[in-house]
């Protein structure tokens, strides 16, 4: 598989054409930004973590029937990837209040929901990733209605996939974000699922296991991205 022309550049990853038109290249970056770009920095490793954490949790939820876009590991930040035509929504599911949703609420953090919360943002820096439901995105014209109702579904399914795991390795899944593409009028889980992208937090200590160490300035951000690679891996290396 050859790296050819960067395709695209984001906050945390750097996608390349390949020689398959059908693929890309991902290359994880170190980079890391909060608040809408505000806050810049690096962590060490980061895209590392990020990369193979992604590809253990992808091969996880591939196993349990949900088409993703990872194919294989190409090194240790780099992934080859179905090439989609990216839905512009990103779904984040819930467990326990905490960020955005306790301040909207005014709920404190750590609050445990009686069921999970499924909630669709339209992808736009600009207007800050406004919250939206499914009949903005019908008539926006951002996706269909049936997309837009899988992709909350399999952000259910996905949540107890993840929770599994992260249970073993003694993390509660707080919340995270996910996003989806479509490659030939089917739709893949696209983009990663990493401590970039979740909460985690230590079941015994309530440590922060993920970004919020970063956004928050709590200091140990590198410890933590190994702290979770290290558990998931030992949790699915022993299944
Ligand atoms: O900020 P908020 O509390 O809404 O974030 C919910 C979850 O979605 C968190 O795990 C956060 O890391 C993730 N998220 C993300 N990218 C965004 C917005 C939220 O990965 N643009």
């Amino acid at each position: 598989m050859e790296k050819l022309a960067l395709k695209y550049e984001g906050k945390a990853k750097k996608v390349y054409e390949t020689d398959e038109k059908d693929y890309f290249w991902v290359a994880y970056k170190d980079d890391a930004t909060a608040f809408n770009g505000e806050k810049k920095g690096q962590i060490a490793d980061k895209g590392e973590v990020n990369n193979q954490l992604s590809a253990l949790f992808f091969a996880e939820i591939e196993k349990a029937g949900i088409p993703t876009h990872f194919v294989r590991l190409l090194g240790q930040r780099d992934m080859l990837v179905r090439r989609l035509e990216m839905v512009p929504l990103e779904v984040v599911v819930r467990n326990i209040v905490a960020g955005s949703l306790s301040k909207r609420l005014g709920v404190e953090e750590g609050f445990v929901l009686s069921q999970p919360v499924v909630e669709l943002y339209y992808k736009d820096d600009a207007l800050g990733d406004p919250m939206v439901n499914e009949s903005h995105v019908a008539a926006m014209g951002w996706a269909k209605l049936e997309v837009a109702r899988e992709i909350q579904t399999w952000g259910l399914k996905i949540n107890e996939i993840l929770r599994n795991i992260l249970v073993k390795a003694g993390i509660d899944l707080i919340d995270f974000k996910l996003e989806f593409g479509i490659s030939n009028g089917q739709l893949f889980l696209g983009d990663e699922i990493s401590p970039d992208t979740c909460r985690y937090w230590d079941i015994k200590t309530r440590e922060k296991l993920d970004k919020d160490r970063f956004r928050r300035d709590l200091g140990q951000v590198e410890e933590a991205y190994q702290e979770v690679f290290r558990r998931v891996k030992e949790v699915l290396a022993s299944v």
